[in-house]
């Protein structure tokens, strides 16, 4: 069974997903530990409800990287729990090279467009203001450009008149919430 530790750094509700997944017999994995890069972020409440260790890891003073001590403390829990694969969900900050050349093809992210359209930051919001009539969720391992990796999985939602920012959103989630333990069930088994 594959170890697997997740990374996030809000809410966590597609790590609860994926601990639900879990926990019915639908994925086959153990997840080893949840890290996170904000002490006192929801992820890791749901961590230690279901048992699971926790871990902050402290990425200041950079905002939007993981600076070189914190990988290494990151890369020195993965280790210690012999984590097999990274699961990022929300996880908001760039890896690095050397983390990707250690788990190569072993790194899964969930991106809330259909890729390649709307990469990067706020794409729920890309898209609801590009006008366009359906967007998405895409599963996909990482690579070294941003959200750029091979498509494990996507899910179509429609984007209708009367939506507003909030339901569209409301809809990804759900969608996100299906997706990510399908497309774990299909890595794990292929
Ligand atoms: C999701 O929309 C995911 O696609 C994006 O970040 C969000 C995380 O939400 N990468 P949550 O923390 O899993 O609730």
């Amino acid at each position: 069974m594959p170890s697997i530790a997740i990374l996030g750094s809000g809410n966590g509700s597609n790590a609860q997903a994926i601990i639900n997944a879990i926990e019915n017999g639908m994925v086959d994995a153990q997840i080893v530990c949840i890290i996170s890069d904000v002490k006192d972020a929801p992820i890791l409440k749901r961590a230690h409800k279901h048992n699971i260790p926790s871990h902050y890891i402290d990425c200041s003073p950079s905002p939007h990287a993981l600076r070189d001590e914190a990988e290494q403390s990151v890369l020195a829990l993965l280790d210690s729990y012999k984590a097999e694969y990274i699961i990022l969900a929300g996880f908001l900050r760039i890896l690095k090279e050397s983390l990707l050349e250690r788990f190569p093809r072993r790194i899964i992210n969930i991106h809330p467009s259909l890729l390649p359209s709307f990469p990067g930051l706020s794409a729920g919001e890309q898209a609801f203001k590009a006008g366009v009539k359906e967007t998405g969720c895409t599963v996909h391992y990482v690579d070294s450009g941003i959200d750029t990796g091979d498509i494990i999985l996507q899910k179509r939602v429609e984007i209708h008149p009367t939506d507003t920012l909030d339901t569209l959103m409301n809809k990804i989630h759900e969608v996100e919430h299906i997706a990510y333990p399908e497309a774990l069930t299909i890595v794990f088994n292929s």
